[in-house]
């Protein structure tokens, strides 16, 4: 136990963190997943529960993620083991931390994929073929060798970047292009308020209607929140180990779960106008964000110059959250002493370039039809469904079992430094019931009988009335 693991460094400067989680937070989850979910799940109701989940589920967790992070300064499998054995338990809880390695191999093999896609709309973006949006990516995603081109050079950068370590690089780009891709996005907010169905937008996105929620909006609203905060499979505990003692943990994790959450909304403002404008099909599922701005950058003034400005601060945005998924893998095999840095880095990222494979021919030769007769990916839907909604939430889960119930309070006290009393007993609430008990009543909605969950729905909805 008491072998020594080796360092994989701290962060210069103490705003670092906080560009990096956020940089981890912001990515694809926020401008391709939120929207395209609320798409397919109904909407407001959707967004409502995803929120909720946020609030009540992702906010406490990443308090926790962070907190054993920067406690034990190791990769999560180490720090969850270490956090284990110091409370008088056992280092069993690393299995937390081998949930989330597998989780995030999962995550990234399709991420890349779809990164990928970001890296060639850059190109279409500036010279359109004239094509309408929808058959444009119609086009893209029925090459398999065009997917997996971009795939390769996108999970090449992913393991060139985290394979020279989180000290250089990685804070430094963040910190510039994030704000410009919050620029963007207010700026896409405001074209699509001068030329698109704004109100229906807002409607669409605010306006619950409660009979559209079903058992699995819970689940993808969850899984989203899980995704969209980075939480559940290390990557936040990882970039907490560098984070620098003198830093707030509740604070931070406030300001980064409250701008993840802005930018999604954002995105929804941006895209949904231009949806029920240009009728680009709501329910189109991963190919939501490509075709409707697309159609915004084709008809707008500059649309060839705005349009691949987007798409490069998109895909900035997705390799800084790429990084941070591959990231507690590597920092476990080099800090283990295992393989090298670099050579961690090329293992895994071979991994999840051969699985996101599957990823790239699920949306043409293996593609299949659903009820409604629209094509889909069911190799990304599996993993997302693996990964995202049942991964993502159940590492969560035994976080905040193991933080609410089974770690020394003193510890946690410590690591937290001074917070407001009140604050603290509220976030000790969450963590040690609501938190465990969301997560675990979600499950659970999944394999109840069907007609229990509609007197439970009716039960809420006379609440209401
Ligand atoms: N949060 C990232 C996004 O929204 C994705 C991610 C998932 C990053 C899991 C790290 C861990 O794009």
């Amino acid at each position: 136990m008491h072998k020594k693991l080796q360092s994989q460094g701290t962060w210069i400067g103490k705003w670092t963190f906080i560009f990096a989680a956020t940089g981890s937070a912001v990515g694809l989850g926020n401008i391709w997943g939120f929207p395209y979910k609320a798409g397919t799940e109904g909407g407001a109701a959707f967004v409502l529960i995803y929120l909720l989940c946020i609030v009540v589920i992702g906010i406490p967790i990443m308090i926790s993620e962070i907190l054993i992070g920067r406690r034990y300064g190791n990769s999560p499998i180490n720090a969850m083991k270490k956090s284990g054995i110091e409370s008088g338990k056992s280092g069993v809880w690393a299995l937390v931390g081998w949930i989330g390695i597998i989780a995030g191999i999962l995550i990234l093999s399709f991420y890349s994929v779809i990164a990928g896609i970001c890296l060639n709309y850059i190109y279409i973006s500036a010279f359109p073929s004239g094509q309408e949006a929808s058959a444009q990516f119609g086009e893209v995603i029925s090459s398999p060798i065009n997917l997996i081109f971009w795939h390769t050079v996108f999970m090449a950068l992913t393991m060139w970047i985290v394979s020279a370590g989180v000290k250089d690089g990685i804070g430094r780009i963040v910190k510039i292009l994030m704000p410009m891709l919050g620029f963007l996005l207010i700026f896409m907010v405001f074209y699509a308020v001068l030329k698109g169905e704004f109100l229906k937008a807002l409607s669409f996105l605010f306006a619950p209607d409660f009979s559209k929620i079903t058992t699995s909006t819970f689940l993808t609203a969850m899984g989203q929140a899980f995704f969209s905060l980075s939480l559940g499979m290390g990557s936040i505990m990882a970039y907490g180990a560098y984070m620098s003692k003198d830093q707030k943990i509740i604070t931070t994790s406030f300001s980064v779960g409250s701008l993840d959450t802005l930018i999604a909304v954002l995105a929804g403002l941006a895209i949904f106008p231009i949806v029920f404008a240009f009728n680009t099909g709501l329910g189109e599922g991963p190919g939501l964000v490509f075709v409707s701005l697309s159609e915004a950058f084709n008809q707008m003034n500059f649309g060839r110059i705005i349009g691949p400005l987007f798409f490069i601060l998109l895909s900035v945005a997705a390799l800084s959250s790429s990084i941070s998924i591959l990231e507690p893998g590597v920092a476990y095999l080099a800090e283990e002493g295992f393989l090298r840095r670099e050579i961690s880095a090329i293992v895994i990222s071979l991994l999840c370039w051969f699985i996101g494979i599957g990823t790239a021919l699920g949306f043409n030769i293996l593609s299949t039809v659903d009820d409604l007769g629209e094509s889909v990916n069911p190799i990304l839907n599996s993993l997302e469904l693996i990964s995202v909604q049942i991964l993502q939430p159940l590492g969560g889960l035994l976080i905040a079992i193991f933080v609410g119930w089974f770690m020394k309070e003193a510890l946690i006290k410590s690591e937290l430094g001074n917070v407001n009393k009140i604050i603290y007993s509220s976030w000790r609430f969450f963590i040690k019931f609501v938190a465990p008990l969301a997560v675990g009543f979600i499950f659970l909605s999944q394999i109840l009988p069907e007609s229990f969950l509609v007197q439970v729905k009716e039960f809420f909805l006379s609440l209401f009335n």
